[in-house]
């Protein structure tokens, strides 16, 4: 490059996710929390985003109702729309991410399939299955939103648990039974595994 172009290549540098981390002194990952309509996923991601929040850390909530209000609102619940669903979501995962936000994603993500082109999208090292393992029978019986009657009435079709698949993840790197624990303890088991993880810490 000549002399007078007076150009310093450093100008040209975007900042990257380092910056952004450094900035907000945090690591981002996503937490990813899997489990059947009703489960609990995100009364649990509210009480840990309200946690991670009080310790000074930026994070952001993502949940099935919501995203498919907006950006996804032309997905349905076929297995093909569902993992149109999750791919977009991973993909706008990825982009906060990079932004250095630390990322709380509910949705029922009902397959290994599915799960996994997340952890892909996202990236292994970066991506945490957190299984909010909570029985049919009970999300049955506490029917927050009325969708499981409507769904045994035959009203709604595909319905997770009642005619189409949830695969338990194998591999979670926390599995809550939220029968047997509060909500305060379900954050923070997440807490124990995951707070060193978000920590920054000038290497
Ligand atoms: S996912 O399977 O594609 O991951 P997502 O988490 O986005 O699902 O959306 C699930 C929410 O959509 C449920 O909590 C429920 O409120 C609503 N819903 C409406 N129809 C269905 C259906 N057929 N199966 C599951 N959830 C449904």
């Amino acid at each position: 490059m000549p002399d007078n172009y007076n150009i310093h290549p450093t100008f040209d540098k975007i900042l990257k996710r380092e910056d952004k981390e450094s900035l907000l002194n945090q690591k981002s990952i996503v937490i990813w929390i899997t489990g059947l309509s009703g489960s609990g996923k995100t009364t649990i991601a509210k009480g840990l985003e309200l946690e991670l929040h009080k310790k000074g850390y930026l994070t952001k909530l993502l949940d099935g109702d919501n995203v498919r209000a907006g950006i996804n609102n032309n997905l349905s619940f076929s297995e093909e729309d569902r993992k149109e669903n999750i791919r977009r979501i991973a993909e706008v995962s990825k982009l906060f991410m990079i932004g250095g936000v630390i990322l709380i994603n509910c949705f029922i993500s009902p397959t290994e399939e599915i799960r996994n082109q997340a952890k892909e999208i996202i990236g292994e090292k970066d991506f945490f299955e957190i299984y909010v393992n909570t029985p049919l029978e009970i999300c049955e019986q506490r029917d927050i939103k009325g969708l499981y009657a409507k769904a045994r009435a035959g009203i709604i079709k595909n319905f997770t648990g009642i005619d189409s698949p949830y695969e338990e993840p194998k591999n979670p790197a926390v599995e809550i039974k939220t029968v047997d624990t509060t909500i305060e303890e379900s954050v923070q088991q997440i807490l124990d595994k995951l707070l060193h993880r978000i920590e920054y810490k000038n290497v």
